[in-house]
Formats: structure tokens, sequence, C-alpha cells
């Protein structure tokens, strides 16, 4: 039957795909089309509120969905509509486990949400409760309020199968498009730092798309490396990238500049920002995020060239808001290039 549509690259398939279902707009009663390197997901007639960035609206000629389910994951709770207002529409989804964020009110019923969820998501293992990230390692707090198993999993992003353990080390499924923008920007004879990263999903996008003559991976908690060694040792460009265990204060002194660095710790980077410049080439580019209020957003990346003081004259060649982070911030990637 012909039905609304929204077309959208296949490496953004699930992102999507989750995000029109969280906020009820997935047609289920008609399956997913493949045109190519894109699919067409079927989306409820009318579409209000998708936001442009998630796809093109198109029109399609759909197949019939035999395996029909349930949209939401609160149409499995029987309970009044009005008790399920404050149910969260998001939640995330790694490897085979589900982490969901609730409201105080809503914690002595997480049995019977976290239930629904382990059944409506397919493949789901395992549901916590994301008590959020603490300490200089952001790990993660989880509470098991479903299903059984290891905080261990395998998380597939941008075509590679990442090794990631939600409790152990810092990993977020919503980073996917920005790790591959950047891996898509690095050259086949770039050196690349990639600082403070985690389980390394930007060093192995990187280095599976083909890019780089080498990726020096850089974090202080232990178990991230271990993690990022394990995806290594799985994959034949495994060996372009080399992982080290080491505090930021240890490893800039001595590091000779490079093309491309990426700095990824939103809450405490700005600290380093001025020796991490210094380890950029002339002419590389350095990726810098930051949780920004949205009201200090224009005037930022300007501001950041000043602090970065006598290093050398950069450029602001980008920023772009990579996810809200809160109702009034958003956590944006600013794309700072050095003079040749
Ligand atoms: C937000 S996570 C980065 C995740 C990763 N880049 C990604 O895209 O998934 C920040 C990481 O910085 C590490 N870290 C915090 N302080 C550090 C320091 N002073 N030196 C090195 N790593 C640090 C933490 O262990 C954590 O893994």
């Amino acid at each position: 039957m012909i039905a609304s549509g929204l077309l959208v690259p296949r490496s953004r398939g699930e992102e999507v795909r989750r995000n029109l279902a969280e906020s009820g707009r997935l047609r289920t009663d008609l399956e997913i089309r493949r045109e190519g390197e894109f699919l067409v997901l079927p989306v409820a007639e009318g579409g209000d509120g998708i936001p442009a960035s998630w796809g093109e609206r198109v029109e399609r000629n759909f197949e019939e969905n035999p395996r029909k389910g349930p949209a939401r994951y609160r149409d499995l709770l029987p309970w009044p509509e009005v008790e399920k207002e404050s149910l969260p529409r998001s939640f995330d989804i790694v490897g085979d486990i589900v982490l969901i964020r609730l409201p105080a009110e809503l914690e002595p019923r997480k049995g019977a949400i976290g239930q629904a969820l382990l059944d409506f998501v397919p493949g789901a293992r395992l549901v916590g409760l994301d008590h959020g990230v603490h300490g200089p390692e952001r790990r993660r707090k989880v509470e098991r309020v479903a299903g059984s198993g290891p905080w261990r999993t395998r998380h597939r992003e941008n075509g590679v199968d990442l090794d990631v353990d939600v409790e152990q080390a810092y990993f977020s499924p919503r980073l996917a498009r920005e790790h591959a923008r950047v891996a898509e920007e690095v050259g086949p004879r770039d050196r690349v730092y990639d600082l403070c990263c985690g389980v390394g999903p930007f060093s192995v996008t990187i280095a599976h798309l083909g890019r780089a003559a080498r990726v020096t991976a850089v974090d202080s908690n232990p178990d991230a490396i271990a993690l990022l060694r394990d995806t290594l040792a799985r994959y034949p460009f495994g060996g372009r990238v080399a992982p080290v265990i080491a505090r930021l204060e240890e490893f800039l002194p001595d590091a000779e500049p490079v093309e491309r660095v990426v700095l990824n710790l939103p809450h405490e980077g700005i600290k380093y920002l001025p020796s991490v410049a210094r380890t950029v080439a002339p002419g590389g580019r350095l990726y810098y995020y930051e949780v920004t209020p949205r009201t200090d957003l224009e005037g930022r990346g300007v501001e950041l060239v000043k602090s970065l003081g006598p290093t050398g004259s950069f450029a602001v060649v980008a920023e772009r808001p990579v996810h809200p982070y809160s109702p009034a911030s958003d956590l944006v990637a600013f794309v700072l290039e050095r003079a040749g």
C-alpha cells in the first residue's frame, strides 16, 4: 500500500527506527523497505513533528508486516493511560542490554517496566536502570530490573562490533553518527590521537574505514583499554590502533604533533585544551566535545580559540550539536583547525 516513509542511509537506520518507535511515529503494520544503501521507514500518516534531520520524507509502496507487534513498550503495560504519562519515551540499547532512566515516582514499578522493555526490544537479554555516569572514569551505575547475564556485551555500530561493559567503562550509543563523521574526515596518511577514548569507538571506526596511518587511543581507565584490545584482536585492521593506558597529564607532554586529535571529555576537557592543542600539527584538526548551554552556543567556538592563547592560530571550521544533554544544553562538537 502507498504510505508515508522516511528515507535514511542504512548506517543511520537503527538510530532513526528507534527514535520513530520511541516517539510512537513508526508504523509497525508495514515492512521497512530496502533501497540500495538506504532504508525507507514507514511513518504514521502526516508524520507530524518528525525533525528534518532524521531523514527525507517520501511516499512509497510498502508491504504489510506479517509480524506486527506493539508500537511502544508502554502498550505492553496493563495500566490506565493516565498512569503512563510519566513513562520515558526514550531508552538506550547497547548490544543486547536496554538502559532506561526513570523518574523517582516510577521506581517502585521498575520491575514491570523492565519486563515490558525486555519483551518489546527484539533480542534484548537484560534491562538496567541507568543511574548515570560517575567519577573521573565516567563509569555507569546500573541496576538490574529484568533479564539476566553480565553487563558485558557486543554493540554493533558503523559496521563493527565493539566490546562494551556498561558498568566498567563509558560507552554511549548516541555518539555513533559522530564517530562516523569524524572517521570519514580522516585521510589515509593522517596520524590520530583519540584522547579519552573509552572503549575506542572513534579509533575503531577510523581503522575500520581504512583511514589513518596510525591511531593512538589513550584512556586512564584500564578496563576501557582492555575492552578496546578485545575488539581490536577480532579484526584485521586492529593492528593500526595502539591502545595506551595513561592519564592525559602523562601522555600529552611527550606527544609529537599529529594531523587529527579527538578530545571527548565533555565536562573537564576544557582544562586540557591548551596542552591538547599543542599536539595538533599545522593544518591539522582538533575535534573537541563539550556540554554547552544553548544560550551560550553563539560565540563559544571563538571563545575556545581565544583560550588556546599563543599555541598557534586556530579557526573554528564547524560546530554542531551532537545530542541534547539536558533541557537547556547540548553535547556540542567543535572542529578547530590549526593554520598550515
Ligand atoms: C566521555 S568518555 C569518552 C568516550 C569515548 N571517547 C566515546 O566516544 O565513547 C571519557 C573518558 O575519559 C577518560 N578520562 C577521564 N579523565 C581522564 C584523564 N585525565 N586522562 C585520560 N583519560 C581520562 C575516562 O576514563 C572515560 O573513558
